[in-house]
């Protein structure tokens, strides 16, 4: 289960950080080309979305039953920094990335203003893709 699990979430992150670049870049070029807002484009970024919520779903999962998650919470795993990666930071700072993301595919469906719909998927899914690899755990993903 640990094993299958972990490879799903390892192979599963390609896609999630190919959907949402996709997602900010065709938002960015939507915006900056002054583009009306279509349904296409609520598609691409909605792709994003679904793909991080697979992700956060999964990486929960793990997170209970990986020896590097919850059962590793103690004093000792803050005060080094490769355990501190993975049984606090990564899993923190990604649900805090994808509660942005959501935002900004929620807002983009809300407003009204399409150039204001494409920078709200641009500006929280950029953002959200910073924040996620600043904690991926590289080392091990490309060991
Ligand atoms: C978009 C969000 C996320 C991405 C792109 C992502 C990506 C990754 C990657 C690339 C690894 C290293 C895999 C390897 O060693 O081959 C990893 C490990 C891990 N992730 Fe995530 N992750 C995300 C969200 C989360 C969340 C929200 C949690 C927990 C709440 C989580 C929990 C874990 C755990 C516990 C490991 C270590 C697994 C182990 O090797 O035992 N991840 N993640």
């Amino acid at each position: 289960m640990y094993s299958v699990l972990q490879n799903i979430h390892s192979y599963f992150a390609y896609l999630v950080l190919f959907a949402l670049l996709v997602g900010a870049f065709s938002a960015f070029f939507g915006y900056s080309g002054n583009r009306p807002f279509q349904d296409r484009d609520r598609k691409v970024a909605l792709i994003g979305l679904i793909a991080s919520h697979i992700q956060l779903v999964l990486g929960l999962i793990l997170y209970f039953v990986s020896p590097l998650g919850a059962p590793n919470l103690s004093g000792a795993t803050m005060k080094d920094s490769d355990s501190r990666l993975y049984a606090l930071e990564h899993p923190l700072i990604n649900i805090l990335a994808i509660v942005l993301i959501t935002i900004g595919y929620s807002r983009a469906k809300r407003l009204k203003i399409d150039r204001k719909r494409f920078s709200s998927i641009f500006v929280m899914y950029g953002l959200g893709l910073i924040l996620i690899l600043s904690r991926i755990p590289w080392g091990a993903w490309f060991d």
